[in-house]
C-alpha cells in the first residue's frame, strides 16, 4: 500500500500564518493571560508552534476527546479520554483544534468547557471544512478553508500515519 499525499499547504505557508494568528491572539488579549486548551492529538503540533508565537503569560494545557475510529468517517461519538490538569474556572480559554470538520466534537467539547466558567471561551482551529459542517461551530481564529478532501500532516492523522508531515496534505487513498 502507497498512499499519496498531494501537497497543499507548504509549510512556509502553515508557519506563516501561525505567526499571523499568534500577533493576532497578542493583540487582543494585551494585558491579559490566555489559557491554550490543545486538543490531542491532531493540534499538538499546531499548538506548540502557536503558543511559541503569542508574547503573553501563558498557560498550556491538554484534553483529548474520541470522535474518529481509525478510517475518514465521523462516528459521531464523542468520548473524554483525558481531561485537562487544571481548572479554567474565570481563565481566558482558547481551544486549540486542528480542524472543524462537521462540528461535533467542537460544539461538545465547548460545551462541556463552558459549564466550567471560564471568563471567556474562544476557538482557534488550523484548518476548516465548511462544507461539511452539521452542527453550528464558528472558529474565532482560523488558519485556513479546506475542500472536503481527507487532509493529513502537521497533526493530522490518517489511521495514525503522517502527523509528522511539516505541510499539509491531501491523501489520495491507495485502494
Ligand atoms: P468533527 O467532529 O467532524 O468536526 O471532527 C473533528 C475531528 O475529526 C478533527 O479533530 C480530526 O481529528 C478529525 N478529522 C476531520 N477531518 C479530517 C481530515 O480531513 N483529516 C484528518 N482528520 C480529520
Ligand atoms: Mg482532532
Amino acid at each position: 500500500m502507497s498512499d499519496k499525499i498531494r501537497v497543499l499547504l507548504p509549510e512556509e505557508e502553515v508557519v506563516k500564518r501561525i505567526r499571523e494568528i499568534g500577533k493576532q491572539i497578542t493583540e487582543d488579549y494585551r494585558g491579559e493571560e490566555v489559557f491554550l486548551i490543545c486538543t490531542l492529538k491532531g493540534a499538538s503540533l499546531f499548538a506548540c508552534e502557536l503558543a511559541k508565537r503569542i508574547d503573553l503569560p501563558l498557560t498550556l494545557d491538554f484534553i483529548a476527546v474520541a470522535s474518529y475510529g481509525s478510517g475518514t468517517q465521523s462516528s459521531g461519538e464523542v468520548r473524554m479520554i483525558k481531561d485537562l490538569d487544571e481548572s479554567i474556572e474565570g481563565k481566558n480559554v482558547i481551544v486549540v483544534e486542528d480542524i472543524v470538520d462537521t462540528g461535533r466534537t467542537l460544539s461538545y467539547l465547548l460545551e462541556m468547557m463552558k459549564k466550567r466558567n471560564p471568563k471567556s471561551l474562544k476557538l482557534c482551529s488550523l484548518l476548516d471544512k465548511p462544507e461539511r459542517r452539521v452542527v453550528d461551530v464558528e472558529v474565532d481564529y482560523k488558519g485556513f478553508e479546506v475542500p472536503d478532501l481527507f487532509v493529513v500532516g502537521y497533526g493530522l492523522d490518517y489511521a495514525q500515519k503522517y502527523r509528522n508531515l511539516p505541510y499539509v496534505g491531501i491523501l489520495e487513498l491507495d485502494v
